[in-house]
């Protein structure tokens, strides 16, 4: 589990549960607005705006979605103060790399509420767009549904987010992007997310995958990198920011995204974001750094 949970949300069926009905503690809403959402949400608003520049229809698949939108005055992010940490932190001290970031959040409301993914991606769509969000959790999903009810741009879905990546892929589109965004909250995630990353690579060619990881510590992310290579996912890069040097297993010293198939220019836009998320959140320990590095041109 990378993050400490605090409000643990249980069922106990007595026998040993299927992955999709395992208990799910992680709640979004203690980390919205932290360094990680801050490096994932810049980048996917990067994403966004290159699938944008065609004028054909384009969808999005965002697989672990969360609730869609998050109150920073809520006890969740009080609690923990990783969003005074991250997003606030950087609206304080941002540089113009940040602007399209900072722009999305107002539009959404911050300082007040901080918006996750899929409220970010529903206001890049067009009208001739669209955007699927699978969230698992009972309560997350039933806010999810809230938030966008009646819109017929958006399609909430209760399931699996596994399952559903095999069931709603390809898209009739024929381009767009799918968002993979788990916990780390069991074992495996890293495995899921490469064979996801492998399948639909090779069923939908078109699409651009972006996957988020956890950076505590360097040899689990190496392993991840290299049996993404050996799957022969490519072209592949990795955008990674980190905080202090990830030597603490404990702790979540920094955080990636693993892109397939990105688009043109994307490497270098990258290449400029990280370092101004880094400068705007006052990244003062030693070894803090960032990284755009290919892993497959
Ligand atoms: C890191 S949060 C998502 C944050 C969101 N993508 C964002 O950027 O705003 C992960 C979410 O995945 C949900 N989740 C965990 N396992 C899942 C599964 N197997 N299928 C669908 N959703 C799942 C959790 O309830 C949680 O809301």
């Amino acid at each position: 589990m990378i993050m400490q949970n605090i409000e643990p949300w249980a069922h106990c069926t007595g026998q040993r549960p299927a992955p999709s009905t395992r208990p799910m503690n992680y709640r979004h809403a203690f980390h919205a607005g932290n360094h990680a959402d801050c490096l994932k949400h810049s980048l996917l608003l990067s994403l966004l705006a290159a699938l944008r520049r065609k004028p054909t229809p384009f969808a999005v698949l965002d697989t672990h979605a969360g609730c869609g939108i998050y109150d920073l005055a809520a006890s969740e992010a009080a609690r923990t103060g990783e969003a005074a940490r991250g997003a606030l932190r950087i609206s304080a001290n941002a540089g113009p790399a940040n602007a399209p970031f900072l722009a999305a959040l107002t539009q959404a409301g911050f300082p007040a509420f901080y918006p996750g993914s899929p409220a970010l991606i529903h206001a890049a769509l067009r009208p001739q767009d669209r955007l699927m969000a699978v969230e698992l959790h009972p309560e997350d999903h039933a806010r999810l549904k809230a938030h966008f009810r009646r819109d017929a741009q958006v399609a909430v879905h209760k399931r699996d987010a596994w399952e559903a990546l095999r069931a709603l892929t390809p898209f009739p589109e024929k381009r767009g992007l799918v968002l993979i965004d788990p916990p780390f909250e069991q074992e495996g995630d890293y495995g899921r997310i490469t064979e996801a990353m492998a399948l639909l690579r090779h069923r939908f060619r078109a699409a651009i995958i972006a996957a988020w990881y956890p950076v505590k510590h360097r040899a689990p992310v190496r392993g991840f990198h290299h049996a993404l290579m050996e799957a022969g996912i490519a072209p592949l890069l990795a955008a990674e920011l980190w905080l202090r040097e990830p030597t603490d297993p404990q702790r979540l010293n920094g955080s990636g995204l693993v892109v397939a198939n990105p688009p043109q220019g994307f490497a270098e836009e990258a290449g400029e974001i990280l370092p101004a998320l880094l400068a705007g959140l006052g990244a003062d320990e030693a070894g803090a750094g960032s990284a755009v590095t290919w892993l497959k041109p």
